[in-house]
């Protein structure tokens, strides 16, 4: 039994990048935050980006979703050119981002944030039919969504957000940092819909995690960043299985960044 287990964790469902980053370089004025990322995503995978603080892993969210332009690289979805693109153009081509900090508008109603997510939509009936998804998903969100959405949870507006970027009907999911400031609860509850969400709905993920071990849980393949690049990549099997993965965010119980800040800078960079 875990055989099989371990088999559906590594195996992607197919060999096809429908997303290929290659040599990306993006700034921020003079300072280079992405320095020469290349990445596959493949179709129905989820691939987890790890990496401390400052890494880089937000700016490569950043770049892949239109908000920022690399001054270097392209970015290939499914055959076409993105880099570069207005970010509602790269919303319509399939790609969604649900950015770092559930970012909802709170006097709006969970109802009328998840409008906002289709607005790239016209077709009434396929907007119903996207919102009953999202219910069936997250049906805290049904139970209230006449509720402004400033007084939901941390957690419910986590999965509003989630929600609302499903509304745009992605192939592919951008997920920035969703467990943050979640209780280990929450987190293992939003983490078991992502995964329902990839197998039952084929949706496509790249999840921003500095929780290593929820993110290699759920994802099939990791990459490690550290100061713009990446370090470190392999089937999440294997990278739970490494030892400098072990050293840096496996190992033991970390207090709120102080010891784990320091351990990293002690250590040698990878590679
Ligand atoms: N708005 C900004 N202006 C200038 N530098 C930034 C800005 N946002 C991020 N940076 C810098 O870019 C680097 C990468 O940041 P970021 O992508 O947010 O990292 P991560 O998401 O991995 O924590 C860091 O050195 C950070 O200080
Ligand atoms: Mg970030």
């Amino acid at each position: 039994m875990s055989d099989t287990t371990m088999a559906a964790q590594t195996a992607p469902r197919t060999d096809e990048p429908v997303l290929k980053i290659r040599n990306i370089e993006s700034f921020y004025g003079p300072i280079m935050a992405i320095r020469g990322v290349s990445l596959d995503l493949r179709k129905g995978q989820i691939v987890s980006i790890l990496g401390a603080n400052g890494a880089g892993k937000t700016t490569l969210m950043k770049t892949i979703s239109g908000v920022m332009d690399p001054e270097k690289g392209k970015i290939t979805f499914e055959g076409r050119e993105i880099q570069g693109m207005e970010p509602h153009k790269v919303v319509e081509a399939g790609i969604v981002h649900v950015p770092e900090g559930r970012e909802v508008f709170p006097l709006l109603t969970v109802e009328e944030n998840l409008n906002l997510g289709a607005y790239t939509l016209k077709d009434r009936a396929q907007i119903e039919r996207d919102r009953e998804l999202v219910f069936n998903y997250f049906p805290i969100l049904k139970e209230r969504r006449a509720q402004e959405a400033g007084t939901l949870s941390g957690g419910q507006q986590q999965m509003l957000a989630i929600g609302r970027g499903l509304m745009a009907n992605p192939r592919i999911m951008l997920l920035d940092e969703p467990s943050l400031g979640l209780s280990p609860l929450l987190v293992k509850e939003i983490f078991a819909i992502l995964k329902r969400l990839n197998e039952e709905q084929g949706v496509t993920m790249m999840l921003v995690e500095q929780n290593a071990q929820a993110a290699l849980n759920l994802a099939h393949h990791g990459y490690v960043m550290e100061v713009g690049r990446i370090v470190m990549d392999g089937p999440a099997s294997e990278l739970m299985k490494s030892e400098d993965i072990q050293e840096f965010y496996l190992g033991g119980h970390h207090d709120e960044g102080g010891r784990e800040q320091r351990r990293w800078k002690r250590k040698k960079t990878w590679r």
